[in-house]
């Protein structure tokens, strides 16, 4: 199953549903390295670029947080915090145990969890962004 950005998780900011597009696509290249079975530097050439781009996305979001004074900045960033702790545990074991079934669970469930956040804390964000640039 391939994941994708569609419609209903569209925010309406440009760079944020850019940036989203883009991880979902590290996400589908991730498991496709999973299920491939093609290796485990590869498997961990996968897992560095999609921390790496989740890094990269938040900071992007904290920082039109900052910029637009977001009330709900502190708990947006909590949020963040807590998930790439998260998705650093994934990596950590994907790279010690390889793609089992524990960690493609794990991993599962934190895709859950992304596709959530972006659902709600995201389009909140965006639709404050959309108040404060006009
Ligand atoms: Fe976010």
């Amino acid at each position: 199953m391939k994941y994708e950005l569609t419609k209903d998780l569209e925010t309406g900011n440009q760079l944020i549903d850019a940036e989203h597009r883009q991880l979902f696509v590290a996400i589908n290249n991730l498991m496709d390295a999973c299920a491939q079975g093609k290796g485990r530097d590869h498997v961990a050439h996968t897992t560095k670029f999609l921390s790496d781009y989740v890094s990269k996305h938040f900071a992007d979001e904290e920082r039109l947080q900052m910029q637009s004074k977001y009330p709900d900045l502190h708990a947006h960033k909590q949020f963040h915090e807590k998930y790439k702790q998260e998705l650093a545990q994934i990596v950590n074991d994907l790279n010690t145990s390889g793609p089992t079934l524990a960690v493609l669970n794990h991993l599962n469930i934190a895709i859950g969890t992304i596709v959530t956040h972006i659902h709600t804390m995201d389009k909140k964000l965006a639709m404050h962004l959309k108040k404060a640039i006009a």
